[in-house]
C-alpha cells in the first residue's frame, strides 16, 4: 500500500472545504489547521472540569484500530471520544480475525456491519488509512493514527498546540527538529504543519544517514553539527531512534549518537534561553534526551501529552460534523432530483 495521491483533499475534504477524513495534513490549508487549534483549544477546559464530557458525538460508535503498539496516541483517542459522548470500541489486534487471516478489508466489512461511524487507524504500512478511506461505508470517518513512515497528522497538530500555547505564535519563530527524520511519520508532519503555519525556519539536524534523499524539499534546511544547529532555536523537537523501522547498520552505536546528537543541558544553553523542548514519545532517556533536560523547566514533554485529547477531540468532531453535512447534502439533492 502507497500513499500515492500527494494531496488527497477529494476524499479528506467536503466539497464545501469541512474535513470529513483525517489522513494527511498534505494540501490542508493555514485557515483549515487554525480552526483545528482553536477547536482543540476549546475544549482544553472540558478537560478541567469534575464532569469531563460534551455530548457531540453521543450516540456514535468509535472504533480504534492499532496495527502497531502505542500508549500515547491510542489512550489519548479513547479518551477523546469518550470525553466527546461515543461509545468505543477498541479492537484488540492480537487476539482478533486479523490473526487468524481475516484481510483487513473483510475485518472492516464486519465492523462496518455493526454500524460504526468511525475508524481511528494505526498501521505499520505507510497509505493504509488512505486506503481505508476510499473504500469505506459513506458516512464513516477515517483517522490516521499513524501510517509508516508516511504521517502522523494528529501528533504534528497537538505539537502545533503545544508551540501556540507557548509562544503565543508561529511566526518568526526557528524550529528545530532533530534524530532519526529519516523513518519518522511525525517529523514529516511537523514539517508540513510548521510551513503551513508559517515559522521563520524549520531545521532537522541529523547525521545524512537518518535523513531522507532531498529532504530539503520537504521545506526544511539541514544541519550536520549539533552546536551551530542549536543556534538561535525557540523550539527544539527531539525524535525517537527508530529502530524498528531501520534496515541495517545506519549508526555507529547509540553511545556515538548520544554523543553527538542527544540532547544535554550544555547543548539546550547554546538555543534561546526560551527555548522548549519537545518530544513525541516514547522517549528514550540517554539516547536522544538526558534525565535533566526531559524532566527540566524548558520541557513541554508532557504537555504535548495532555493536549494530544484536546486536538483528538476537534479532529474527530470536525470529521463527524463534515460526514454529517456531506450526507444532508446528498439527502437534499436526492430530494430535488
Ligand atoms: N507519539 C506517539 O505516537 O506515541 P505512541 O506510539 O505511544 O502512540
Amino acid at each position: 500500500m502507497t500513499a500515492n495521491d500527494p494531496s488527497p483533499n477529494h476524499l479528506q475534504l467536503t466539497r464545501d472545504g469541512q474535513l470529513r477524513h483525517f489522513l494527511t495534513l498534505d494540501g490542508l490549508d493555514r485557515a483549515l489547521l487554525t480552526d483545528i487549534l482553536d477547536t482543540a483549544d476549546s475544549f482544553i477546559e472540558v478537560g478541567e472540569r469534575t464532569i469531563k464530557k460534551v455530548p457531540l458525538l453521543r450516540g456514535r460508535t468509535v472504533v480504534n484500530l492499532f496495527f502497531e503498539s502505542s500508549t500515547r496516541t491510542r489512550s489519548t483517542f479513547e479518551l477523546a471520544a469518550k470525553r466527546l459522548s461515543a461509545d468505543v470500541l477498541n479492537l484488540d489486534i492480537s487476539t482478533s480475525a486479523t490473526s487468524k487471516g481475516e484481510s483487513l478489508s473483510d475485518t472492516l466489512l464486519n465492523l462496518e456491519a455493526m454500524a460504526s461511524d468511525m475508524f481511528v487507524v494505526r498501521h505499520s504500512q505507510s497509505g493504509a488509512p488512505h486506503f481505508i478511506a476510499e473504500s469505506v461505508t459513506p458516512g464513516v470517518a477515517i483517522i490516521n493514527a499513524g501510517d509508516g513512515r508516511h504521517a502522523h497528522p494528529t501528533q504534528a497538530m497537538l505539537d502545533m498546540l503545544t508551540i501556540r500555547q507557548h509562544k503565543g505564535r508561529f511566526e518568526g519563530l526557528k524550529v528545530a527538529i532533530v534524530g532519526d527524520v529519516l523513518h519518522s511519520r511525525v517529523a514529516r508532519s511537523q514539517i508540513r504543519a510548521l510551513n503551513v503555519l508559517g515559522v521563520d525556519e524549520v531545521r532537522v539536524i541529523a547525521p545524512g544517514t537518518l535523513l531522507p534523499k532531498d529532504v530539503e524539499s520537504l521545506g526544511c534546511t539541514v544541519e550536520y553539527d549539533m552546536a551551530r544547529g542549536m543556534k538561535d532555536l525557540d523550539v527544539v523537537i527531539m525524535l525517537r531512534l527508530q529502530k524498528e523501522r531501520m534496515e541495517g547498520a545506519l549508526l555507529p552505536s547509540e553511545r556515538e549518537f548520544y554523543r553527538l546528537y542527544g540532547l544535554n543541558q550544555d547543548k539546550l544553553a547554546l538555543a534561546q534561553p526560551d527555548c522548549i523542548v519537545m518530544h513525541p514519545g516514547p522517549i528514550n532517556r540517554g539516547v536522544e534526551i538526558e534525565s535533566a533536560v526531559a524532566d527540566g523547566p524548558q520541557s513541554v514533554i508532557l504537555n504535548q501529552v495532555t493536549n494530544g485529547i484536546a486536538v483528538r477531540m476537534a479532529v474527530m468532531s470536525m470529521a463527524m460534523g463534515g460526514q454529517v453535512a456531506e450526507r444532508q447534502q446528498k439527502q437534499s439533492k436526492g430530494a430535488q432530483a
